[in-house]
């Protein structure tokens, strides 16, 4: 079974475009369907024609193209890919896209996609060794953008070093590697990711840090393994994972009222979402007037969402929290684990920089009631990966 069946190959312009041809025929050999996007300066190394004739499909270079938009748009286009590999990567591209610049098809497409997307680099040595294409470089692996690459040796331009873009064949690898065994098929997985907000009046709100990168990343890994998905998630500003459903909420309120609505018919439950522990006693009508140097809030505890779920009576799923820490983080864990009644829970230590709250890396601990398990520093998607593996040992 492939992984990336349905494959968008984005030809940019440098010399080893002229190797696309090939990359494209031993993906189709493979079984890949593959569509093929082409910047302006590609097409001085490599023609439309030419793509067009390997690929079997027209090939796209244009954003404003009336005809390409009716037959799909360009958000469908990025939508339809499992894939998108970047091949030859050049630098101008790397740091568009580190940019977030959406200039041409192609770089729309990228910043569109929920799709997985693949760079293969190909430049001088030079410009490869550039501190901005290095820095670059690693904003896009800090995002989850696979870097594959680029190879060593003799450049068309003469010179020695790393800088060649891979050769066809080892991309074809890359691209086809197997799908994740479904060790999730037949299970529902439901998730909570982000913060929780807190209305105080009309304009203002408690919320905290969490991005939901944590939680979407577990609702991702889950898919890959074959779970049915139901990811509840708080206001964030990052794209749902493919084949999730997504339920949007913004109180403790909302979250506990869908999360025991899902996981009565959930095998397992995870509670990663960041929820406020208070809420204001009272909210607002009308935008609150400032009065005086000093301001006091009453608040009232908000229910707890995953204690709620954990001691159902009745259909209760497998039950995993999170417990984001700054000390004592092992034993507040622990007594987590014991006193909501979980059967799991992942513990991150979060006064850690670079980890845990709105960072594309962390590290965890997990707990049972007879055992630990610890992950390393790692992408927060690959820890969730780890997570959804050791969940599917115990459903
Ligand atoms: O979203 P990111 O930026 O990627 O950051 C990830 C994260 C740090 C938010 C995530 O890894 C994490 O630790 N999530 C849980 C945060 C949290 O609220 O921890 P807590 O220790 O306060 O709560 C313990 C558990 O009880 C959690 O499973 C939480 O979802 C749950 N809880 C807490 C309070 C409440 N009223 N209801 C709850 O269900």
């Amino acid at each position: 079974m492939l992984k990336n069946k349905k494959i968008v190959l984005g030809i940019t312009g440098g010399i080893a475009a002229y190797k696309c041809a090939e990359l494209v025929r031993r993906l189709k050999e493979q079984g890949c369907e593959i569509k093929v996007v082409m910047t302006e300066s590609a097409k001085h190394f490599i023609t439309p024609l030419t793509m067009q004739a390997v690929s079997g499909e027209i090939v796209s270079d244009s954003l404003l193209d009336p005809s390409a938009e009716a037959a799909m748009g360009h958000i469908e286009f990025a939508k339809w890919a499992d894939l998108i590999l970047v091949a030859p990567a050049t630098s101008n591209i790397i740091a568009k896209m580190a940019a977030g610049i959406a200039d041409d098809l192609l770089t729309t497409l990228l910043l569109a996609t929920p799709a997985k997307v693949a760079i293969a680099p190909a430049m001088n040595q030079q410009m490869y060794a550039h501190p901005a294409t290095q820095a670059n470089l690693s904003t896009l692996a800090q995002r989850g953008v696979d870097i594959w690459g680029p190879g060593k040796g003799e450049q068309a331009c003469g010179d020695i070093g790393a800088g060649r873009m891979l050769e066809p064949s080892e991309l074809v690898t890359l691209c086809t590697a197997p799908a994740e065994p479904q060790l999730l098929a037949g299970k529902t997985i439901t998730i909570t990711a982000g913060p929780t907000r807190e209305p105080l009046d009309p304009v203002r709100f408690i919320s905290n840090h969490s991005s939901g990168k944590m939680g979407y990343a577990l609702a991702q890994a889950a898919v890959e393994l074959g779970a049915k998905v139901n990811l509840i998630s708080g206001p964030v500003n990052i794209a749902a994972p493919r084949d999730v459903s997504v339920i949007n909420i913004e109180t403790a309120e909302q979250l506990l009222q869908h999360s025991l609505a899902h996981a009565v018919n959930s095998d397992a439950f995870i509670g990663c979402a960041a929820v406020a522990d208070y809420r204001a006693a009272n909210i607002a009508d009308q935008k609150m007037k400032k009065q005086g140097d000093e301001l006091t809030l009453t608040l009232v505890k908000n229910p707890d969402v995953i204690a709620a779920v954990a001691n159902l009576d009745h259909k209760r799923p497998y039950t995993v929290g999170f417990a984001a820490e700054t000390q004592n983080v092992a034993s507040y864990a622990k007594g987590k684990l014991s006193n909501k009644n979980l059967d799991m829970i992942c513990a991150n230590d979060v006064s850690k920089s670079g980890l845990g709250f709105n960072s594309d890396h962390n590290a965890l601990t997990l707990y049972w009631h007879d055992q630990q398990k610890e992950l390393v520093i790692d992408t927060k998607y690959a820890l969730a990966l780890n997570v959804m593996k050791e969940l599917a040992q115990r459903l």
